[in-house]
């Protein structure tokens, strides 16, 4: 049978012995080639980094050159500079398939370019040979694995280091290698499948060879479609239990499938358990405080972490830790037999809201979602004793472990450097990343010109922000506009925030009421806003706001709330994008 020009060839064991070679050889080269993008990531960045260390030089040293020549460099590298960022922005949008997000431009981009370029690998120097065809499949989808594994690691990542990114925003390209290597192999087991059933050799799928192939094909497609958006919406501990079962076995089965690739195959595991083992040396279990904060489903945490780690908080605001329950904290829970077996698998991101670096306290904020993590989280809140949420008494007290500092908002000094105004947004327990960010962009720079807009549901959804002395400053700061949107139901949410309000006060002659009106203010213009007038923010006039300042101004936008929110911002600043400004875009993600 022939497919396009491709033939069932008899060959000699000579002849097999140089499809073996030449196998390798191209597995090799698709390795390598993976290699490549990095690389001229990391010289990019090099040139980028010395370009600028020039310019600086440069603008000591410089005789001034003539109006008109400095003009005419500044609009042609405007101009360049102006199309490049639209070009990015574009590369940045949503591909949306029947209302259903695909991923962005770039993925689909660069997931096509690199399929074309590995199919392109498949098939050179296979002459007319049908299962040199089929095997090239086969061994160019696993040369990529260590490529795709090292992409999905979090501790260990050398991508997202030398990107001065996060693994979660890596990750996304773990997305799109783990799309292209399953299509190779998808058409690796179809041309299989079709030889078998041509030459009448289906029964050697019972072969130990064969078979070890066809349930790693069967294990890698459960692998696949547990990874899909509706899937982990419907149980991320579905998805996240496969993904780690499967991502182990398949390689190993792989390898009595396919001997030749098992150097790929060890190397993907080797990165994972390396990554696993940097992550374990990373957590540490501490003694927290969980309580609930009254009238909303917000549970505060707050765990004391050792001196060493500390400073890596301080020096990272808006990062996040993984949490998790370990077994003695569980005692406590009467949990049955597998619900402790599901805590195992549980490892829940949280952004760290506070740090005090005085006790090497953290705090988090967590919104119970109706998931197990949040809700274990709840039922513990609900054994301390009420009220005692910020009281730190041993019987309160519950072992909980936390993994990190992650995150990618640890270039502080980088955002306050390179841009000259900087918009936080937030919605609702969003404001655990922007807060610690909007405070440390502040203290490094008192002068720096960063504003934050908030929206809450409730009051109460704010109680956790306003604790301690930092009350009193974040109520009177006019950079800080906080609206609330939702119906005036919670009096034991602004209760709460009226006397943390009090409590964090210096100022004896203030009283409550006048803190918590702060809360209904509408920030932009200064005036206390009724509770008809309670809205949303109108993101168009804050984005527009921001542009009128200077044309030359580079602007900094990071917004961490629910998907709608991101997506009116970023298309209101692509608006100004398009007229040429200079903008960096953040969304700080709660869910993928
Ligand atoms: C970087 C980051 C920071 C976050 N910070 C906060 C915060 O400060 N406060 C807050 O209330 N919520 C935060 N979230 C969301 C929070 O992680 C989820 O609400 C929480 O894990 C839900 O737990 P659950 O038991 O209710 O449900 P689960 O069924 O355990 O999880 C529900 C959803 O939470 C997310 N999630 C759970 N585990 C993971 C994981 N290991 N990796 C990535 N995503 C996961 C997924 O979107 C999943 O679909 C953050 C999420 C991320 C990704
Ligand atoms: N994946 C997860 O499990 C998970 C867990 C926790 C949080 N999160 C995400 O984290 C974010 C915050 O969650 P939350 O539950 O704390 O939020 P929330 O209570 O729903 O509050 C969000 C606030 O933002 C406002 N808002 C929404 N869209 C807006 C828009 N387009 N323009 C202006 N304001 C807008 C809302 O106004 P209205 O009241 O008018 O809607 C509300 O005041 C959300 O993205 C949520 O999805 C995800």
């Amino acid at each position: 049978m022939a497919l396009f020009t491709y033939h069932f060839i008899d060959l000699s064991k000579a002849e097999k012995h140089v499809r073996r070679q030449t196998l390798d050889k191209y597995a090799l080269y698709a390795q390598l080639s993976a290699l490549l993008p990095v690389l001229v990531i990391l010289i990019f960045w090099l040139v980028k980094r010395a370009l600028k260390s020039e310019a600086s030089r440069r603008k000591y040293t410089a005789v001034p050159s003539s109006p008109v020549q400095k003009q005419r460099q500044r609009s042609s590298a405007g101009t360049w500079g102006s199309r490049f960022r639209r070009a990015q922005w574009w590369l940045g949008e949503d591909v949306v398939v029947a209302n259903v997000v695909l991923g962005q431009r770039d993925q689909w981009l660069i997931g096509l370019l690199w399929t074309a370029w590995l199919l392109l690998l498949c098939v050179l120097e296979t002459g007319q040979d049908y299962l040199h065809l089929t095997k090239r499949l086969g061994i160019i989808a696993v040369s990529q694995w260590p490529l795709q594994y090292l992409l999905a690691l979090k501790s260990l990542n050398p991508v997202a280091y030398l990107l001065r990114s996060s693994h979660e925003q890596v990750n996304r390209w773990h997305r799109v290698m783990a799309r292209v290597t399953t299509t190779l192999l998808c058409l690796h087991a179809a041309l299989y499948l079709n030889f078998f059933v041509q030459t009448d050799r289906l029964h050697r799928l019972g072969d130990p060879v064969v078979l070890s192939g066809v349930m790693a094909f069967g294990g890698l497609l459960l692998l696949v479609s547990t990874a899909l958006r509706p899937v982990r919406r419907y149980s991320y501990r579905l998805f996240f239990f496969i993904h780690v079962v499967a991502g182990i076995i398949v390689p190993l089965q792989l390898v009595i499938h396919a001997a030749p690739a098992k150097t790929f195959l060890f190397e993907a595991l080797g990165v994972f358990f390396l990554d696993l083992i940097s992550r374990k040396l990373d957590t540490v279990t501490g003694y927290a405080t969980v309580g609930s904060i009254p009238g909303t489903n917000l549970v505060t945490i707050s765990t004391i972490v050792p001196r060493s780690k500390i400073d890596r908080y301080r020096a990272r605001p808006g990062s996040h830790i993984y949490l998790s329950i370990p077994a003695a904290a569980r005692k406590s829970m009467n949990a049955a037999f597998v619900s402790h077996l599901l805590f195992e698998f549980l490892f829940n991101p949280f952004t760290v809201a506070a740090v005090d670096e005085e006790n090497g306290g953290l705090t988090l904020v967590a919104r119970h979602y109706g998931g197990p993590m949040t809700a274990a989280l709840r039922r513990l809140a609900g054994a301390s004793k009420p009220g005692n949420s910020n009281r730190s008494t041993d019987e309160n007290k519950i072992p909980l472990s936390i993994e990190g500092p992650y995150g990618a908002a640890s270039r502080l000094s980088w955002l306050c450097t390179s841009f000259d105004r900087i918009l936080l947004v937030a919605g609702g327990v969003g404001a655990t990343f922007t807060l610690p960010l909007y405070r440390a962009i502040l203290s490094e720079n008192p002068a720096a010109k960063v504003e934050m807009v908030w929206a809450i549901r409730s009051a109460g959804d704010a109680t956790w922000a306003l604790t301690g002395k930092e009350a009193q400053a974040l109520m009177k700061d006019d950079k800080i506009s906080i609206f609330t949107t939702g119906e005036f139901s919670d009096p034991e949410g602004t209760g709460l925030l009226r006397q943390r309000a009090a409590a964090g006060r210096h100022d004896d002659d203030l009283d409550g009421e006048v803190e918590l009106s702060a809360m209904y203010r509408d920030g932009r213009r200064g005036r206390p806003t009724s509770q008809h007038n309670r809205k949303r923010p109108d993101l168009q006039k804050v984005v527009d706001n921001l542009f009128k300042h200077g044309q030359d101004e580079r602007i900094a936008v990071l917004v961490c709330g629910p998907n709608d929110m991101a997506k009116e911002l970023r298309a209101h600043l692509g608006v100004w994008v398009n007229k040429g400004r200079s903008v960096w875009y953040h969304n700080e993600g709660f869910g993928f």
